[in-house]
């Protein structure tokens, strides 16, 4: 039950069935009301009598509230004068919501300059990133997921678990499952690798922290892609790296524009399958150009293939790491997509003479992967499970596509290009002039729908406005229902 609140007090909720007894719920709800500063210092409590009746309550419990909350220094008595918030706790003003740009960020209340700016990508400043919808961003489409094959060998390996299984793994992770993604990786995206140079991870993620953490010094050039994966400037930003934006086009990243900003960069970080968040895959001869400066530089290229399996008009393009022959390629796969990602199972491909390091900065994060998991998914992969289900998928995906791509076509109309369609499992629609992407995003969030605007994805001020649509997870019905909604939320703000 919710109790009326004395005028300038803020509301309680009491439970009076629960376990709780009430003097803590009210203790508790005063308490909370300080540290949040609705309740301002030197501000005068009722009394409990006053208090006790508006509750319709004995005085007792709220007696016993107001006594714990004095004996810790929430409330002072004043002798004849009543009660009253405590003026000398040394609070903090209240977080505004964080804007972005150096000194506005949540962040910048953070000691470390590193952690500072990866705050920054808070939901509390980012009203697109507070829920999921039609169309989150990376979701697999689970409704399709094999989940009696899936169920079978879980019980299959709890059956048969041995104390081999509970101890501490290997470093690099499960031999058996490292064989058998090294076998994937060979036949499927061209690749050249043996188990050895394979490290098992929790998803892309941690592969990209685990590679800032082994390649690179604090202040070292690292090119990012602009627009890009903010997840990936994270992970640099962790190392205290100095990002350098470096421009994407219909090729893949521009390696001339990067040669020219920093030629010595220590490394550069890629999606050349399938370009996040605009699409593009990169053509062999900027794939040429990028291993030819890493080659001459001695620089790394950090290339995240994380949804390289779904192609909808051609066959899969082969990895970068395929035509490395000097070993300055760091390859980085994931289940995340292909599977589900609480899976939280990716791996690195790491160049035979950099895995010695690897398994040191691995020791220092969380010593080896989780086993159980990995010997569950090695038999997925061997009995052919995995490769059904990709196949299927491919077809799942291309249906939600068309889907997206015909709705956005009849429902938003001609002038809304669409980019990067061709594979993944998310698309961008650029917005016509006059069309801000995070108002557009700001406003449609406000009606329960989320969408991320393609300008959070640039390092750099960009003018190109769009919103990067994910699909995987939404059925064609809740496709067509987003689109819907909005295109209302961007004809109302088009009558602003
Ligand atoms: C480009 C890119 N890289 C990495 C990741 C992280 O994926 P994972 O779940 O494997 O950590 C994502 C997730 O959406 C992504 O889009």
């Amino acid at each position: 039950m919710s109790a009326r609140p004395s005028p300038g007090l803020p509301a309680i909720v009491l439970d009076r069935k629960g376990a709780t007894p009430l003097y803590r719920q009210i203790y508790e709800s005063y308490r909370t009301a300080i540290l949040d500063r609705r309740l301002r210092a030197g501000q005068r409590m009722p009394s409990t009598r006053a208090l006790a009746d508006e509750l319709g309550l004995s005085r007792i419990p709220v007696l016993n509230a107001f006594e714990q909350l004095i004996a810790e220094g929430y409330l002072e008595a004043r002798t004849g004068a009543g009660t009253y918030v405590s003026e000398s706790l040394p609070l903090r003003e209240r977080a505004e919501i964080p804007r972005r740009g150096a000194d506005h960020t949540v962040g910048a209340t953070v000691k470390n300059r590193h952690v500072a700016r990866v705050v920054e990508v808070l939901p509390a400043s980012q009203p697109w990133l507070r829920g999921v919808g039609a169309f989150a961003i990376g979701h697999a489409a689970i409704d399709h997921f094999p989940y009696a094959a899936w169920s079978r060998l879980l019980s299959r390996h709890a059956h048969r678990l041995t104390a081999r299984q509970l101890r501490y793994g290997p470093v690099l992770g499960y031999e058996p499952f490292r064989e058998a993604v090294a076998a994937y990786l060979r036949t499927t995206r061209a690749m050249h690798c043996e188990a050895s140079q394979i490290m098992v991870v929790s998803g892309s993620q941690q592969a990209l922290t685990i590679c800032a953490h082994a390649l690179i010094d604090p202040r070292d050039e690292v090119w990012t892609e602009d627009p890009g994966y903010h997840g990936a400037r994270s992970a640099l930003d962790l190392v205290g790296a100095k990002i350098v934006p470096v421009p994407v086009d219909e090729e893949g990243l521009d390696v001339a524009a990067g040669i020219a900003r920093a030629p010595r960069a220590r490394a550069a970080l890629v999606t050349p399958s399938h370009q996040y968040p605009l699409g593009a895959t990169m053509t062999a001869s900027r794939r040429l150009q990028l291993l030819n400066w890493a080659r001459s530089r001695g620089a790394w290229i950090i290339e995240d293939d994380y949804d390289s399996e779904y192609r909808y008009e051609s066959l899969p393009v082969g990895a970068l790491q395929g035509l490395d022959r000097d070993g300055r390629v760091l390859y980085i796969g994931t289940f995340s997509k292909v599977l589900f990602p609480s899976l939280r199972l990716g791996y690195i491909v790491i160049p035979k003479d950099l895995v010695e390091k690897f398994m040191n900065v691995r020791r220092a994060m969380d010593i080896c992967p989780p086993t159980f998991l990995q010997a569950v998914l090695t038999d997925f992969l061997r009995e052919g499970h995995f490769a059904l289900h990709i196949r299927r998928m491919r077809r799942r995906y291309r249906e939600r596509r068309s889907a997206l791509v015909d709705a956005i076509r009849e429902m938003l109309g001609e002038e809304f290009e669409i980019l990067g369609e061709q594979a993944g499992m998310h698309l961008v629609v650029s917005l016509p002039a006059g069309l801000n992407d995070r108002d557009v995003a700001r406003a449609a969030s406000e009606r329960e729908l989320w969408t991320m605007p393609l300008s959070w994805c640039y390092a750099r001020p960009s003018k190109r406005q769009g919103l990067v649509l994910g699909y995987g997870g939404s059925n064609v019905a809740q496709i067509r229902a987003g689109v819907k909604r909005l295109s209302e939320v961007i004809r109302a703000l088009r009558l602003v």
